[in-house]
């Protein structure tokens, strides 16, 4: 009766909260599985900020109900943002679900399972389902319970929670509840740790990461709290590479702009949500800042960082996006040529200031919109790979690659993905790869060593174990 599966949609703070989830039913003696036909427990870990999330996840438990009919054993759970956002829909949907876990109580559910698997081991009638949605004081420190036994080579880490902006659209402030920073010391303990298990890259977790602890924390000699705790984690021995995401426009000043001058580990690769290029769209988004500041953010970034990498998030088909509104936003995408990028067709989310105005922008609109961008960002892509065949990078050496015997994968410092034929001991090393090869998603390439021949063993082993 012990065998989890867990399926993660939305963002990477839900990837850390499932991480966070199995490694304390690791340590409660459940057994992680990699298949839900494995498991004994499905959990899924939901996303709310697009319709299809949620269709996706609601079509996925209605499904394993159905089977649970075959295997009545079988405990069925949604934990997440749509838990949080639409509980009693939820429950009206799936009525006979045996767990459902709000954003804020990740750390109960070991507690909830062990109550429920050992009721349906007493044969008796299946209990009714668990809701547990409440707020929770402190919720945001209950994370760092969440550490692994297990070597993560990169590991995300939460620095706080929530989100008091009200961008027109958008359900995450209803999901993630309000803005609570983690302190300082906290998340440098947590590093620490991870430093000690052998991470060698973090990556700082929050919905606006540069308001980080503006209402507990006072800025010192014009550092914000953000940058404070940059430099904190900075000083964490083992930790090689750092990056964040995502900051904000409206916060991103001259001290975390020049933070990239100053920190040699943090990586020059900079995710910047823009939403849109027109300024009368980002006004009624109400993003509270204009292209022309979008735009000055990067020339800044660029003159600190010549080369930055640099990736966004655009809503495509926001309620009256006119051709001329679209136009400004493809004209930005272009100008800026972005190495990587994400466009969202808009969707109306339930209760966001947005609702009222309804989806007036036909799917097809949005469709060629979505591909326009699409194509110009596979083209900046290659691009910019292509620019760095015949070049060295520093690789940090993350997995064996799923496909081809003996490949690793690894990531540039920016955040360029990249194969090569490597060996099991290389994983967590940062090591220097010539690249070859381009495509628009990854690169291709073989090991360096201080010129030797990279099938040299002896060479692989010093460097393996400096
Ligand atoms: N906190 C981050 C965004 C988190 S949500 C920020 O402010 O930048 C991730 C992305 O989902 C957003 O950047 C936005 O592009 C997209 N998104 C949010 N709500 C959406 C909606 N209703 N329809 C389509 N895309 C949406
Ligand atoms: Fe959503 Fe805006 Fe908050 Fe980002 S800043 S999470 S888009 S409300
Ligand atoms: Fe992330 Fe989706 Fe929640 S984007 S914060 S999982 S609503």
């Amino acid at each position: 009766m012990n065998r989890v599966y867990i399926k993660t949609y939305g963002c990477q703070m839900n990837e850390r909260d499932s991480g966070a989830v199995a490694a304390m039913l690791r340590k409660r003696g459940y057994a992680m599985v990699d298949s839900e036909d494995d498991a004994d427990v499905i959990l899924l870990n939901t996303c709310s900020v697009r319709e299809q999330a949620e269709q996706k996840a609601l079509g996925k438990m209605g499904h394993l109900t159905r089977l649970r009919r075959k295997k009545p054993h079988l405990v069925l759970g949604i934990m997440g943002c749509m838990a949080q956002n639409r509980g009693q829909d939820v429950l009206d949907r799936l009525p006979d679900l045996d767990l459902l876990v709000g954003t804020q109580k990740f750390h109960q559910v070991p507690d909830h399972l062990d109550n429920i698997i050992t009721q349906l081991q007493a044969q008796g009638p299946r209990p009714s389902t668990i809701v547990d949605l409440d707020e929770e004081e402190g919720s945001q420190n209950t994370i760092r319970d969440h550490l692994d036994d297990e070597r993560q080579v990169s590991a995300f880490v939460s620095i706080m929670q929530g989100c008091n902006m009200n961008c027109a659209y958008c359900c995450v402030p209803m999901t993630r509840g309000r803005e609570r920073a983690r302190p300082i010391e906290d998340i440098v303990r947590e590093v620490k740790e991870l430093a000690t298990q052998g991470t060698r890259e973090i990556t700082l977790l929050g919905q606006i990461v540069n308001s980080y602890g503006r209402r507990e924390i006072p800025f010192q000699s014009g550092k914000s709290p953000f940058v404070q705790l940059l430099e904190a984690v900075h000083e964490v021995e083992g930790i090689e590479r750092i990056r964040f995401t995502s900051p904000h426009p409206r916060g991103f000043k001259q001290d975390l702009i020049e933070a990239y001058g100053m920190l040699p580990k943090l990586c020059e690769y900079v995710h910047l949500p823009v939403q849109s290029g027109s300024n009368s769209i980002l006004k009624a988004m109400k993003r509270p800042y204009t292209r022309e500041r979008f735009l000055q953010i990067v020339e800044d970034l660029r003159a600190v960082k010549p080369g930055i990498y640099l990736s966004t998030d655009i809503i495509v088909g926001f309620p009256g996006e006119t051709e001329e509104d679209f136009e400004l936003t493809r004209e930005l995408f272009e100008s800026v040529g972005f190495d990587w990028g994400f466009i969202f067709k808009y969707s109306v989310r339930p209760n966001t200031s947005a609702e009222p105005l309804g989806d007036p922008i036909p799917k097809e609109v949005k469709e060629e919109r979505n591909q326009i961008l699409l194509d110009i960002l596979n083209k900046s892509s290659l691009r910019r790979n292509e620019s760095l065949v015949g070049s060295t990078q520093e690789i940090l050496v993350e997995s064996p690659a799923r496909r081809g015997e003996g490949l690793y994968t690894g990531r540039t410092r920016g955040f360029r993905k990249v194969i090569f034929p490597g060996k099991p001991r290389l994983v967590g090393e940062l090591v220097p790869v010539h690249i070859e090869e381009a495509t628009a998603s990854y690169l291709r390439g073989s090991l360096v060593l201080s010129g030797i021949n990279a099938q040299d063993e002896s060479a692989l082993q010093q460097r393996s174990t400096a």
